[in-house]
């Protein structure tokens, strides 16, 4: 009885669904409002939706799985103000949306001129909406399709360029807002100028340059991930046409490109198991992705102390032909020119390469595809108004790109990325080349300086720098909540030991409440952070922005004298070491738990490394610093610190590095290097700690510590021998280890993932995109190699172990400092 109940529950909606769901219209047949056209297997519906809180009702594609992702809107620019809506064909076969009153909103105006004999409506699997002849699939004769008139969403076929005979365009605009469907002011499209180009607008201004084709993909961008196994690119260029699409190599996901109301890209993929959509990637991810953010022949460093900074050979406009009182308007000033003038006599010039560059904007250069680099080289050095030149095919190193005007939005990346050879006078490059050459010794000590330089305070100038610039247009507001000492004091009891949550390497924290009754977590810093008040406050009011729910929510801070604090949400599980290193508390934590906390910090250090706008490098992530809410999700804490404390001396003598033994990747104990690949080390490192309950650090067993252990057992096959105990005899537990396969296969991906991402080569770890795909088994895994593991007696002598303030020795997090001997 119950079964049956059970199966009637099950399958009756879909009875219903399939009832109404079409799958074509012909003429005489209609769609009206409640009723759905389908693709053949049910991947689009097409029908009647209102965005958000809006009550006009729209003809729209979305997904089954996700009916609230709408992905083309058909009346965007005519909504129906009732349920009374009807989509169907008018006599001469078009498309026609009427309302009640037969009022005509919509119509798919075909472009072509027969009129159709036997018109169909179908709706294809991939999404696109095909008015065709009953009998003719061949694309070319359709008469009209969705595909042409794309909305917000690029889906995978979809192309975004022009048709150079007719004039018509192909580009994804986006809606007004999430209530509003109409067309907003972002567009994305190829800007056929020059060598063509993908480009965000916001009206008729270009805000962001997604580049050229470069034969991978877009101006030396790797294509998501490399290798991709998921999407294929396409270019096309001819006299009669210009565009560009991606196609999806698996049929097995569903992943779609689109812009949100704010002009901002981004690629979501569907997870099945948790029935939503996950942030893959987004195309502007840090300050430099701003067109013109810096003025011609600048280059943009979205980790530079100031983010824009004349070539070299070029020296600020302001310093030649400005006073100094124009600094108020940086926008004026922005812009660097020659230190020498070009003579541009034949064969005077020479060209200075320039490598890790994403190119100058080439809506003003000029291309030919047979040439090679020599031949290019010449081109340029005889036309007196070639500025660069570049290679315009980085996969197989042919064809010929030359600007022929200033250039403008180049940016400057640590690695990938192309080549570009900017013309400078003989005496300036034979200059340049003999600087490079004397410092050609000490480079090799010094690269690692920059890096460790503060970079907190180099991202906030930038920041400063284009709000400057900015300012008069959109005048950002601070958000900040500064707290009064005395209200903190208070509700800390005054600091008192009692309200005393622990001691990490930036200083304690207090729990607090507030007069109101909410309960807050105080983070008294350690006193040298030696940043000054300004800064300080531009820093907290960065990280106020960063809102993930993976990620400890930080309220605002409190400032007096030279104290300075920052005031989190009070989160009363405490943290992760608590559970998984406790010989009681880990047995509540079962492995969908653990799954579950390592999904979480994923999904954080995601957010952290690639979709919110500051691109911030944790540096001490360790399972002290994962806390954990009522429901055991895991919120990562402490990030942004490192900005604050990046350290503030002038030159490059002492730095401070920030980290914990044990979950340090080698290239940063032993150089200072960090980078995203440095946090997804630690990362490696915590889900194997999160698998056995075990520190990597002082692990005591046949080896050194738990990399190394984990490594072995791998390589012997023995993987399962790694996981817990506690997850093994959980007495009765339908879902513990070893009786359940399921389970034992995701733990022995987990494990994987954790050895890719401990890799001693930071440049084979995956990106935390990978990681989350690969978590998910969303995407075939790699064989790792060996872990980069170091033994701490191993670290330089340069590096001297300071200050462990904690008392609990192996979780404390340790301050060193690193003196880096000037090479001279
Ligand atoms: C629809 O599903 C069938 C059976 O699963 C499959 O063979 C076919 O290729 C699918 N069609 C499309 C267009 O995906
Ligand atoms: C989407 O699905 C929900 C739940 O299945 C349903 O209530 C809602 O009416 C659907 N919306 C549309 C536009 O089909
Ligand atoms: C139907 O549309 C026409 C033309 O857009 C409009 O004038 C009329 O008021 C609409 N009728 C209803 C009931 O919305
Ligand atoms: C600087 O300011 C002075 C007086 O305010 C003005 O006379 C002068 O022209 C300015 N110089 C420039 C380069 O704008
Ligand atoms: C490209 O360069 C080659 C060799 O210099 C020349 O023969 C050809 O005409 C050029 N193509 C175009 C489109 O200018
Ligand atoms: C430089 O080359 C471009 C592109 O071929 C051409 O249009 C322009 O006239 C040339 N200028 C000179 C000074 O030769």
């Amino acid at each position: 009885m119950e079964v049956l109940m059970y199966l009637a529950l099950f399958f009756l909606p879909i009875f219903i669904l399939k009832a109404s769901a079409l799958k074509i219209i012909t003429p005489g047949d209609s769609i009206r409002d409640g009723e759905t056209l389908e693709s053949d297997n049910g991947t689009f519906q097409l029908g009647f939706f209102s965005p958000g809180d809006s009550k006009n009702r729209y003809v729209g594609i979305w997904y089954r799985v996700s009916n609230t992702t709408v992905v083309w809107v058909a009346n965007r620019e005519g909504p129906v103000s009732d349920k009374n809506g009807v989509l169907s064909f008018d006599d001469n076969g078009i498309l026609a949306l009427f309302n009640a009153t037969n009022g005509l909103l919509w119509s798919s105006n075909t472009r072509r001129s027969r009129t159709p004999r036997e018109p169909v409506l179908k709706l294809f699997e991939w999404g696109n909406l095909v008015v065709k002849e009953m009998n003719d699939d061949n694309p070319l004769n359709y008469y009209w399709e969705s595909f042409d008139y794309p909305c917000d969403n690029f889906l995978p076929g979809m192309k975004i360029g022009k048709n150079l005979v007719t004039g018509f365009e192909y580009y994804i605009s986006s809606w007004k807002s999430s209530d509003d469907p109409s067309q907003g002011q972002y567009s994305l499209r190829i800007d056929t100028r020059g060598f063509p180009q993908v480009v965000v607008k916001k009206g008729s201004e270009t805000v962001f340059r997604a580049g050229s084709w470069d034969g991978h993909y877009l101006s030396g961008r790797k294509p998501e991930d490399n290798p991709n196994p998921l999407y294929s690119y396409h270019f096309v260029m001819n006299q009669n046409e210009v565009y560009f699409r991606s196609e999806i190599l698996s049929s097995s996901f569903i992943s779609r490109y689109a812009m949100n109301p704010f002009g901002l890209m981004q690629r979501f993929i569907w997870h099945e198991g948790r029935r939503e959509w996950q942030t893959f990637s987004t195309a502007q991810t840090d300050l430099c992705s701003t067109y013109g953010l810096c003025g011609s022949y600048e280059s943009c460093r979205s980790d530079g102390f100031t983010p824009c900074s004349c070539l070299e050979g070029f020296v600020p406009k302001s310093s030649t032909s400005r006073g100094l009182n124009s600094t108020d308007d940086m926008s004026d000033t922005a812009g660097c020119v020659r230190r020498t003038a070009l003579d541009c006599k034949d064969g005077s010039d020479g060209f200075l390469k320039h490598t890790r560059l994403e190119l100058p904007d080439t809506s003003k250069a000029w291309a030919n595809n047979t040439m090679n680099l020599e031949q290019c080289e010449e081109f340029c050095r005889k036309n007196c108004s070639c500025t660069a030149y570049a290679n315009l095919n980085v996969k197989e190193k042919t064809g010929c790109l030359v600007w022929l005007d200033e250039l403008i939005d180049i940016t400057e990346f640590s690695e990938g990325r192309q080549d570009l050879y900017i013309r400078l006078a003989k005496s300036e490059l034979d200059q340049i080349q003999r600087n490079r050459k004397s410092k050609g010794n000490q480079k090799a000590v010094t690269i690692a300086i920059p890096i460790i330089v503060p970079m907190g305070l180099m991202v906030t100038m930038g920041l400063l720098y284009k709000w400057k610039r900015n300012q008069g247009k959109n005048k950002e507001k601070m958000e900040l909540t500064i707290f009064d000492f005395a209200t903190i004091a208070n509700a800390t009891n005054n600091f008192s030991s009692v309200n005393k949550l622990g001691q990490g390497g930036f200083g304690s924290v207090y729990k607090g409440v507030l007069k109101e009754g909410r309960e807050i977590a105080v983070k008294r810093l350690s006193k040298d952070s030696g940043q000054g008040l300004d800064e300080f406050k531009n820093e907290v009011t960065l990280i106020v922005k960063l809102q993930h729910r993976n990620l400890v929510k930080l309220f605002g801070c409190c400032i007096k004298g030279y104290e300075r604090m920052l005031i989190y949400e009070y989160l009363p599980n405490k943290s992760l070491d608590n559970f998984i290193f406790d010989k009681e508390r880990n047995k509540f934590l079962d492995w969908q738990r653990r799954f579950h906390i390592i999904d979480g910090i994923a999904r954080g250090l995601l957010y952290l490394h690639h979709d919110s706008r500051l691109r911030i490098i944790h540096r001490d992530l360790k399972a002290s610093n994962i806390l954990l809410d009522n429901n055991m999700n895991p919120k990562i804490s402490d990030f942004g610190l490192a900005r604050m404390f990046g350290g503030d001396q002038t030159e490059d003598k002492t730095r401070r590095v920030v980290g914990t033994y044990g979950y340090m990747s080698p290239e940063y104990a032993f150089h200072g290097r960090f980078s995203m690949k440095s946090d997804v080390f630690s990362f490696g490192v915590l889900i194997l700690e999160i698998i056995t309950g075990k520190r990597n650090r002082g692990y005591s067993d046949l080896d050194n510590n738990l990399l190394q252990h984990a490594w072995r057992l791998w390589t012997e096959g023995r993987s399962l021998e790694l996981i817990d105990k506690a997850l093994v005899h959980t007495d009765g537990d339908a879902a513990a280890v070893g009786s359940n396969t399921c389970i034992t296969t995701e733990i022995i991906r987990c494990i994987n993932v954790a050895l890719l991402c401990v890799q001693q080569r930071p440049e084979d770890r995956p990106n935390m995109s990978s990681v989350l795909l690969m978590l998910g088994g969303e995407s075939t895994l790699l064989q790792p190699n060996q872990p980069g593991y170091f033994i701490e007696k191993d670290l330089p002598p340069l590096m001297a172990a300071a200050d462990c303030r904690s008392q609990e020795q192996s979780i404390c997090s340790n301050e060193f400092t690193i003196t880096v001997l000037d090479a001279r």
